[in-house]
């Protein structure tokens, strides 16, 4: 075993994708018992915050993870060279394996003061940052879009990033403007890899944008040849996106990951209290697509604690709605 985890990974590896209020410690378990990635990432954690006592305090939900989550990658935003040298040697004490960098993030508020996507304007200070970021050890990478503005971006931008000796590079093949808007541009990830067989060889890279299950992402891997696969979205439309033979999931299956997903938020809140979120954004990857379903998420979306949740699922699983799908 190598200090670079990356190095360690069978390839291809797939990773869940970091996404803010959503891959929390609670979520990644949920995504881990029904069909576990390879790699996790946190979410979007600010390092300016990280280097203030109260700040700090405030990442604790945010940074928390478990033994059995591994390898896992702290998700870094900022600008700022101490902040990340602060919060690299951080997350390293705290037993993460990797930090990775944003350089992706289009929101407003980060893009303006030329974080996240705005790194892709700043090209020294990017540079900084990786150097920053290396300064405990860890394995450093960088989560990025093609470019700010026009698509051709990517040569000098992917080139730029290739150059600063990162363990892996992930790339939503989408600029800033794009958003999540216009068709991924995976004509690109020939061209891709050529930069990286020249500039980085050691330096993997994953390919993000639109790929929703394992099995899709194969398909990427045997057209392309890309080391590893991030899933962001895919988890939504169907938890169990990881999983590497894909099978029929029945209504009754979801219903009871959802249940689950209730036990491990009364778990690691009541570890962390400051986990604390409305669960109502998850509703719908759970509950849909069967008949009574729409009503049942309406009842849903009114309640205010966990137990209020089980007490709707319990008069639904006493409902003929609930028998008609049990004799699906
Ligand atoms: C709700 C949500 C939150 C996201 N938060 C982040 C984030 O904090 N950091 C980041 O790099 N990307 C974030 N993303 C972008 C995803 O990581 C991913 O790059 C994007 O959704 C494209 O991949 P997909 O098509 O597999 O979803 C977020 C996406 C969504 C939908």
């Amino acid at each position: 075993m190598s200090n670079n985890f990356w190095k360690d990974l069978e390839k291809p590896f797939y990773i869940l994708a970091p996404m803010e209020d959503v891959t929390d410690i609670v979520f990644r378990h949920v995504i881990a018992e029904a069909a576990a990635p390879d790699v996790y990432f946190t979410e979007f954690t600010n390092a300016a915050s990280y280097s203030h006592a109260v700040g700090k305090e405030a990442l604790r939900g945010r940074l928390l993870k478990s033994d059995d989550e591994h390898p896992i990658v702290a998700h870094i935003w900022g600008d700022e060279v101490s902040d990340f040298e602060n919060i690299s040697h951080g997350v390293k004490e705290m037993g993460y394996a990797g930090i990775d960098i944003n350089m992706g993030c289009p929101a407003p508020n980060v893009f303006k003061h030329g974080r996240g996507a705005g790194l892709t304007l700043r090209f020294d200070v990017a540079a900084d940052l990786i150097s920053a970021a290396k300064v405990s050890g860890l394995p450093v990478s960088v989560k990025t879009r093609l470019g700010h503005a026009k698509v051709s971006e990517y040569k000098e931008w992917i080139s730029h990033l290739l150059k600063q000796d990162i363990a892996n590079l992930s790339v939503h093949l989408r600029t800033k403007v794009e958003m999540s808007k216009a068709d991924p541009h995976y004509e690109l990830i020939p061209d891709i890899l050529a930069l990286r067989d020249e500039l980085a060889p050691d330096t993997l890279i994953t390919i993000n944008g639109d790929i929703l299950t394992y099995t899709d992402g194969q398909k990427m891997v045997e057209e392309f040849g890309v080391d590893g696969i991030m899933i962001g979205r895919g988890v939504f439309r169907n938890p169990f996106a990881f999983e590497k033979i894909e099978k029929e999931h029945s209504h009754i299956e979801l219903i009871n990951l959802l249940k689950r997903h209730l036990d491990l938020y009364d778990h690691y809140t009541s570890i962390e209290p400051s986990l604390s979120k409305p669960l109502h954004r998850f509703f719908k990857i759970y509950i849909k697509e069967f008949k009574g379903a729409f009503d049942l998420r309406v009842e849903l979306m009114q309640t205010k604690t966990t137990d209020d949740v089980r007490a709707v699922l319990a008069k639904f699983e006493a409902s003929d709605y609930y028998k008609e799908l049990k004799n699906a």
